[in-house]
């Protein structure tokens, strides 16, 4: 099936600063709580760290041949927060700003768009310390931030993602502890969830307050929920899953609050307190529910859920599917995008665009060189064909940005997951498209046939 894309449909690759910038100690950058986190024994799955990464910021012509390799028309990145204030709030640091400055100006030169995320999970530790996400003047400064990064990109940077998957930054990073700051207490992690929600929409403010004509919009990453039979309880399960994962996020950012059913399920085990959130002021809903110029969509995997006969929590237990994994342990299954795409459609009063989906398979270098991995081009090609296919049922699906354009530091996973479309070697940092990134060219020049 090669179906078509809208001529002026967007074609990208995606990156996140702490994920490839190395450089820790340039521009006077602060430290993030994923610098920290990366110094906890075990945290890290091989004990890697971000302090080279792909080393992309000195190296980003190399980043950029790639981009020009690939043929793609943009390039979503992110902004590293303590890089721009070290100290969270405050002192600028110049020599961060003119980074991102001289950035754009040559992605700009080489014909591609910048997309710049202004919050991809690196908060400065300083405010960690003073509280984190579960507190709420993390969100206000998060506004300061984005004023001053708008203020200097923004005559040139035309597209903004305020918040990137505030689910993982939220549960992962406060309630399961796998992510930085790696704190498990459930009340913090939903006070977390609203002030990531909150800064989006005070960000979204600040943005538009400095370059009045950017389109401005969130991340959210979504994982459907199938439930593993017909019981009522995997039903219930499934509820639970896509209320926590999905809609606590979609829904208040499409002007319906909270799902009533799942804060009353938190209530009910006493994960929050009974009533009125603490966390939740008079205006905040209004706040987040600022309108928005589009709504960046994260996919790569579904859940398939059972109820725990046990009753922990979560009630859900996610269950292996029937299909492929990718090494990550992720099921390959691209009927969710297009079941994702069509509803979001629905909920959604906008256009969508794709910010991350690809695959992670460590196949190398072959004999002849070159990387010759086939289980992503088919695992792209499966979910091209699926968003097409939405497209085609009216789907207001306006870009595409394939995670990722090089391997890089996977969090937790370190430098195990590879999700690149060009092979980084381990020891020279040399890039090397793979077969992948060569058939995704192809694509892309010919406008996603
Ligand atoms: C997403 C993150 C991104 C990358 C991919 C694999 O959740 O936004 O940084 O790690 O997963």
């Amino acid at each position: 099936m090669h179906q078509r894309f809208p001529r002026d449909f967007t074609w990208g690759v995606a990156t996140s600063a702490f994920q490839i910038e190395g450089a820790a100690d340039l521009h006077g950058r602060g430290e993030s709580i994923w610098d920290v986190f990366c110094r906890r024994p075990g945290a890290v799955k091989d004990g890697s760290d971000g302090r080279v990464a792909t080393d992309s910021l000195r190296r980003r012509r190399e980043d950029l041949a790639l981009m020009r390799e690939l043929g793609v028309g943009a390039y979503r990145l992110s902004v590293a927060w303590p890089r721009v204030l070290p100290h969270g709030t405050g002192r600028v640091s110049e020599p961060g700003l003119d980074a991102y400055d001289r950035l754009v100006d040559e992605l700009l030169a080489a014909g591609v768009d910048p997309w710049v995320t202004l919050y991809h999970w690196d908060l400065p530790q300083v405010l960690e310390a003073r509280g984190g996400w579960p507190v709420r003047a993390t969100a206000e400064a998060f506004a300061d931030y984005a004023e001053v990064v708008a203020r200097r990109l923004g005559d040139r940077v035309r597209h903004w993602i305020t918040i990137n998957e505030p689910w993982c930054a939220a549960m992962l990073g406060y309630q399961a502890g796998v992510h930085a700051p790696g704190r498990m207490s459930w009340p913090d992690a939903l006070a977390a969830s609203h002030h990531l929600l909150l800064a989006h929409g005070l960000g979204v403010q600040a943005v538009r307050s400095a370059a009045p004509d950017a389109q401005v919009g969130i991340t959210l990453n979504f994982t459907p929920a199938w439930p593993a039979s017909a019981s009522a309880a995997d039903a219930e399960a499934a509820r639970w899953f896509d209320a926590w994962f999905n809609r606590w996020y979609l829904e208040p950012v499409c002007g319906r609050g909270y799902p009533a059913d799942q804060l009353a399920a938190y209530q009910a085990l006493g994960l929050t307190a009974p009533g009125q959130p603490a966390w939740l002021r008079p205006g905040d809903l209004a706040t987040i529910a600022v309108p928005t110029d589009f709504l960046g969509v994260n996919f790569y995997t579904r859940a398939i859920c059972r109820g725990d006969e046990e009753g922990n929590l979560p009630r859900v237990l996610q269950e292996p599917g029937p299909e492929a994994r990718t090494d990550i342990g992720w099921e390959v299954h691209p009927a969710s995008l297009g079941r994702l795409l069509r509803r979001l459609g629905r909920t959604y009063a906008g256009p969508l665009v794709v910010t991350e989906c690809g695959a992670a398979w460590h196949d190398g270098p072959g004999a002849d060189g070159r990387i010759h991995d086939a289980r992503r081009t088919a695992y792209l090609a499966a979910h091209l064909d699926e968003a097409a296919a939405a497209v085609a049922d009216g789907v207001p699906l306006r870009g595409w940005f394939t995670w990722s354009l090089i391997d890089n530091f996977e969090w937790a996973e370190g430098t195990t997951q590879r999700f690149g479309l060009a092979w980084v070697d381990p020891v020279t940092l040399r890039r090397t498209l793979k077969e992948s990134g060569r058939w995704y060219g192809t694509r892309v020049r010919a406008g996603g046939r």
